[in-house]
């Protein structure tokens, strides 16, 4: 599959600000987006599936549009969802809940095994889509997803839960280092400090509440037995008793790692990478994704930087600090850009800048006009409400082609530790080059009966 869009990253971008602001007092175009449904009261269509836990965070923004739909394979929990959207006809099977009647658009907080799936059939039933994140758990989910979603980005609006992206920081941040205040970007490091480190699998231990159709909670998961577990935490922080076990989640990378990569990767224009080197201090747990890692990704060069390397870290590993009076220890979740000029240090709502060197006399940094500024981006889930009403519905930040290439490069970290070596990439092809056997982790198990084409 070529991943390759007409238009560069870099340029896609600046033809997103372009658009943003054109569109900043947007019409509604019925005939040009896949908005017809309710285009009359000009509220979207939607199902929600997942119905309580993130999806909490999601019900003041869905309260203006008609929640039509609400699946959950958990009757105590959609009967939150229902109190919520009372309307709504409810399904406990994702799969009967795309067929409803007269959809526009799905927004889905489900645990992390079904997001590539059910965006996948999403898709094909042009479909808009708002995925909770991260989009999918292997380089194959990434890329069907991504292939998919390129054949509809001109009618469909998706965009996946990485809201930080809309602090201010973001933009702020990518138009510093692309106007010049550290100098040539040579080198980036991001990381996360969170560790939840689990034995294994959970063991057998009593049966599913009457509640609960645990089969359809497995879905496209190979069997695992019942553990109440798997279901302990409170709403919105249940995802941290299942996601780090390979057939649900791929822990921290997609968990946390989905939001501080998105601070890099909104920075750097990059597709996908040529290379991963992944080490960590643990061996390698069949059931249970490493806590402590660290992975090396070797991006080419783009037409306004040269090659990149971008290494992650989590669950203690962690950059060396270029200052001793600056311990990244205190930045829980952080990223370094190393320029030919200075540094930036930078969280989620955070930035300083550090010039360096000889040459660093700050000539060369040319920070931009106030009205060159790109525009708020607003508040996140409603920039894909609005995307999903108008006919350019690719413009949302953390599309499926932006969400995608950096949710491949991670799950590719993680090919790489299970491999065991450092993997050269072709990723036109999504193919390992360098060492065959690798490939079986591009991809995982999955149960009879359910595949990502539905
Ligand atoms: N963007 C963020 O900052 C953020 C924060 C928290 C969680 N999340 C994401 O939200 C998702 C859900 O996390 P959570 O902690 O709410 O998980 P959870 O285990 O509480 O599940 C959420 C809801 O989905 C339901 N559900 C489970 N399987 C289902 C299925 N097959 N079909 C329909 N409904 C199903 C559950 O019963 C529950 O009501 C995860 O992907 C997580 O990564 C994102």
């Amino acid at each position: 599959m070529n991943t390759k869009s007409h238009l560069s990253t870099a340029n896609r971008r600046d033809f997103v600000k372009k658009s943003t602001l054109a569109c900043a007092g947007f019409t509604i175009m019925p005939s040009g987006s896949l908005f017809s449904a309710s285009a009359a009261s000009n509220r979207l269509n939607i199902a929600l599936i997942g119905a309580h836990g993130r999806a909490k965070a999601h019900y003041a923004t869905l309260h203006s549009e008609n929640v039509v739909a609400i699946c959950d394979v958990n009757k105590a929990n959609l009967a939150f969802g229902t109190k919520e959207f009372p309307k709504a006809k409810v399904y406990e099977d994702w799969r009967k809940c795309l067929e409803h009647e007269g959809l526009d658009a799905v927004l889905c907080c489900t645990p992390d095994h079904h997001h590539a799936f059910i965006a996948n059939w999403a898709l094909q039933r042009d479909l808009h889509v708002y995925m909770e994140k991260p989009l999918a758990i292997t380089v194959n989910e990434a890329r069907t997803v991504r292939e998919t979603y390129l054949t509809k980005k001109r009618k469909l609006a998706t965009q996946v839960g990485m809201q930080r992206h809309a602090n201010d920081n973001f933009p702020r941040l990518r138009e510093m280092i692309h106007d010049g205040a550290i100098g040539e970007l040579k080198d980036v490091h991001v990381w996360g400090n969170r560790k939840i480190p689990k034995p294994g699998y959970l063991p057998a231990k009593g049966s599913p509440p009457a509640s609960l159709n645990y089969d359809l909670w497995l879905g496209p998961a190979p069997e695992h037995p019942y553990n109440p577990g798997y279901f302990s935490g409170g709403p919105g922080a249940n995802c941290l008793n299942w996601n780090m076990y390979w057939d649900f989640g791929i822990g921290q990378m997609g968990d946390m790692g989905s939001h501080t990569m998105d601070l890099v990767w909104n920075v750097i224009d990059a597709e996908l990478p040529e290379s991963v080197e992944s080490t960590s201090q643990e061996a390698l747990n069949p059931d249970v994704t490493p806590v402590e890692l660290t992975s090396v990704f070797r991006f080419p060069k783009n037409d306004w930087r040269g090659k990149l390397r971008v290494t992650s870290y989590q669950g203690g590993a962690m950059p060396k600090s270029p200052f001793s009076w600056i311990d990244l220890n205190k930045i829980g979740h952080g990223a370094l850009f190393k320029g030919a000029n200075g540094y930036v240090v930078a969280d989620f709502s955070k930035r300083i800048l550090i010039p360096y060197g000889k040459e660093a006399n700050m000539t060369y940094y040319q920070p931009r006009a106030e009205e060159d500024l790109t525009p708020p981006l607003g508040h996140f889930q409603k920039q894909w409400i609005q995307a999903c009403k108008r006919d350019r519905p690719a413009e949302t930040a953390c599309n499926f082609e932006y969400s995608a290439n950096m949710i491949e490069t991670m799950c590719l970290g993680l090919a790489g530790f299970r491999a065991g070596a450092a993997l050269e990439y072709d990723s036109l092809k999504g193919e390992i080059t360098n060492k065959g056997s690798a490939s079986q982790f591009l991809t995982k198990p999955y149960r009879k009966g359910w595949a990502m084409n539905g």
